[in-house]
């Protein structure tokens, strides 16, 4: 087999709007330079969280008046981050804040504020909440993406919170990271498209010209797959396994332009990543080519002494981060970043050029957001925001995004029949907000927003209040749980549980044990007993492990965090008004000590077990019903030999409604290739497009196959193979083989 490598392949073409600035631009920010002190530029390069200059010191939007004037002025602070409350009270804030900046200040340099709106414009008390990134991807729609950062767009703007800490581009491989919820899942094809049609969608925002924003790419790399599954616990991944699966949503995320990159706050494979010159320059600026704004995450320089210890004190950090390519330091609550800077420059250890470079980038970026022009929050934005309309599309977005794992029949729920709800989720708002929703960790149930239902209230709503019993239970922990739940089930044809996790932000959420908690086990163990249908919703950041209940269970919806609208979207589903068309964007375990994710390799199975097969999961990715049924037929290659590099060939595949209803199908298109000199996986996505069909019809969905963008695949150093042989395309239940012969 004839191997060769195809030319080093990261060109950089697309960075056009980052390059959009007047020359009368360019030359302010050089003449700024030309006269910055070295503490204004060192301010510039330093960020600090709100709660250093509110009055509680919380992220209630009070301003500290003192505090802000001394950490401007006194200080050259160029940038700030957090904050939650109403829009009354961020409009003030910010126009106060931003007035001190460019009235007060020597130089009249307009802040930059940094915001994580996750999940639509979550730190916004009016703020619509979406369903959290995992489930976005399980719709395979990159415009349910894109709907959602138009929305987040059009609602952050109003306000001046011109830069988002989104997306999350770290591939969800490991379901015990307590922030799988925030990726778009396992697959890094899934996770690029989704990705880029974020940063185009919110970076691209017409609806909020003259303002911009920038989007954030985070967080870079190798953050996702900590060997032990905690949060910010060190990762050891090969670097060919980096270059094939965690490279690529950044790359597609550069080849969109994304302004800026927030870094991986852990290790990997032995690194640091704030202080891996490797990681963030030879590959991040160098390899990847990426030219622009890189903020560490929070208070990350400090844990280079504190909690990686590789370096004896923060000072060195600094240097070790400054050095590797850091343009600001997201130092929330301390100044030492600006202590140590100034000491080191007069030591000689980082030089003005080093600075220049960064303060230049922040400039310029400040420059590209408008900032400089009207650094103001604006009213007329503000009143074009549509809660109304926006939640209409929230609750659209979810009904996307929830999956339909497992149904025998017994949904669509018909009317008239006697429900009884219970459960951790079952009447809770916050379960469906999730985390990062008007608070880190999710708000209080006090706090939660007073017009959204819980799902007790919209099935009530959906099925008639006196069809519908609630017994407010979060699990069954003793024989008075257990009785009360078994009276009201006496009088009910079908059972409904919300089960799953209670919200939960980065290591808050770090656990020993992928297994559900005893007592919703328990509580689905009794539903089970009773003999009556049971409907299971899981309200649940990560795939948490039931595998004894789901085999008995009538019905199961994977719905994630479905955001402000969810128990509407869910209820539409059980109800049948909406027919459920989401798949699952990773793979739910069948066991806790075993979770692989599709294209894995069993490689011994593949050969000795082939009459014996094991069960390798609950639900595989892709996986996801739909009350219609689908068929895929005469799958047809427009060529089955490849022998020059610009050919091409054309699969089609026919895909027919053969149910008794309108339907949406995610065709997920898969390449395998069948011999490789590295073991190749199983097989990759590699396209996927999402059609409607109306009952009965059927329609051709076509994918292009190109040569070295599908049958390539890196080396340890990034260098693309492209290898002669057999490859196979597979489309729902087809596949076909093809030759590559170059
Ligand atoms: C998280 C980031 C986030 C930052 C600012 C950190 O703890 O890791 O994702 O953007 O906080 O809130």
């Amino acid at each position: 087999m004839q191997n060769f490598f195809v030319a080093i392949i990261f060109l950089f073409t697309n960075f056009s709007h980052a390059f959009s600035l007047s020359t009368k631009d360019l030359n302010r920010i050089d003449s700024l330079i030309h006269i910055m002190t070295l503490d204004e530029k060192i301010g510039q390069m330093t960020q600090l969280c709100f709660s250093t200059i509110t009055l509680d010191g919380s992220k209630s939007l009070d301003l500290n008046v003192a505090n802000f004037r001394e950490s401007v002025i006194k200080h050259n602070i160029g940038s700030f981050l957090s904050g939650s409350d109403n829009y009354d009270k961020w409009f003030e804030f910010i126009t106060a804040i931003q007035k001190i900046a460019v009235e007060e200040t020597r130089l009249k340099i307009p802040l930059i504020i940094g915001i994580d709106h996750v999940h639509g414009a979550n730190y916004i008390s009016e703020g619509t909440i979406f369903p959290h990134n995992i489930s976005l991807a399980c719709s395979f729609d990159q415009q349910v993406v894109a709907k959602m950062a138009n929305i987040c767009a059009i609602e952050t703007a109003p306000i001046g919170l011109s830069w988002n800490f989104a997306p999350v581009l770290d591939v969800g491989k490991n379901p015990y990271w307590p922030r799988f919820y925030e990726t778009f899942g396992e697959d890094p094809f899934l996770c690029s498209e989704m990705g880029k049609a974020y940063i185009k969608a919110y970076e691209g925002c017409k609806d909020i010209l003259p303002v911009k924003l920038s989007a954030c790419a985070k967080h870079f790399i190798g953050y996702s797959d900590p060997k032990y599954g905690y949060d910010r616990s060190p990762s050891e991944i090969p670097s060919q396994v980096i270059w094939e699966f965690f490279v690529p949503p950044f790359k597609a995320a550069f080849d969109a332009g994304v302004k800026t990159v927030m870094i991986n706050s852990g290790e990997l494979n032995g690194e640091a990543v704030h202080g891996s010159k490797f990681l963030l320059d030879t590959l991040l600026r160098q390899r990847l080519g990426f030219k622009g704004l890189v903020v560490s995450d929070i208070k990350d320089i400090e844990r280079l002494e504190l909690m990686h210890k590789t370096v004896e004190n923060q000072k060195e950090g600094t240097f070790r981060s400054v050095d590797a390519g850091i343009d600001m330091y997201m130092a929330c609550n301390s100044y030492v970043f600006i202590r140590d800077m100034r000491e080191l420059v007069a030591e000689g250890r980082i030089s003005m050029k080093r600075i220049d470079e960064s303060v230049y980038r922040i400039l310029k970026l400040k420059f590209e957001l408008g900032l400089f022009d009207n650094p103001y929050p604006s009213k007329q934005l503000l009143s074009n925001v549509n809660q109304t309309k926006n939640q209409i599309e929230a609750r659209e977005v979810a009904e996307e995004s929830i999956v339909l794992l497992k149904n025998d029949g017994i949904l669509p729920l018909s009317k008239g029949k006697k429900i009884l709800i219970s459960g951790l989720g079952a009447n809770s708002k916050g379960m469906l907000n999730g985390p990062w929703s008007f608070d880190w960790l999710g708000a209080p149930e006090q706090l939660q927003p007073h017009s959204m239902n819980t799902l007790y209230e919209s099935i009530q709503n959906k099925f008639g209040a006196k069809n519908v019993k609630y017994v407010e239970l979060e699990g069954i922990s003793c024989e008075k749980d257990k009785k009360q739940f078994l009276n009201a089930a006496q009088n009910s044809d079908i059972i409904v549980l919300a089960i799953g996790e209670k919200p939960y932000s980065e290591f808050m959420g770090n656990i020993n044990d992928l297994t559900l908690d005893k007592i919703q086990l328990n509580l689905m163990d009794v539903a089970i007993k009773t003999g009556k249908p049971v409907v299971v919703i899981l309200l649940e950041g990560r795939p948490r492990v039931f595998t004894e209940q789901a085999d008995q269970i009538n019905s199961i919806l994977f719905a994630g965090y479905p955001g402000i609208m969810g128990a509407d979207a869910i209820v539409n589903i059980l109800s049948g008004s909406v027919n459920p068309s989401a798949k699952l964007a990773f793979t739910y375990p069948l066991s806790v000590g075993h979770v692989s994710p599709y294209y894995n390799k069993p490689s011994e199975y593949n050969i000795y077990w082939k009459n014996n097969p094991i069960r390798k999961n609950l639900f595989p990715f892709g996986h996801g019903l739909s009350y219609t049924t689908f068929e895929y037929d005469k799958l047809e290659l427009s060529d089955t030999l490849l022998t020059e590099e610009n050919q091409e060939i054309t699969a089609t595949v026919t895909v027919r409604n053969k149910g008794k209803r309108f339907g949406k199908e995610a065709v997920l298109w898969y390449v395998s290739d069948e011999t490789g000199t590295i073991s190749r996986p199983v097989k990759l996505l590699k396209y996927f497009e999402k059609i409607e069909l109306k009952q009965g019809e059927e329609k051709k969905v076509k994918f292009t196959i190109k040569i070295n963008e599908h049958l390539s695949y890196p080396d340890k150093n990034g260098c693309q193979i492209l290898e002669n042989g057999f490859f196979k395309i597979a489309v729902g239940t087809l596949e076909k083989r093809f030759y590559l012969n170059k």
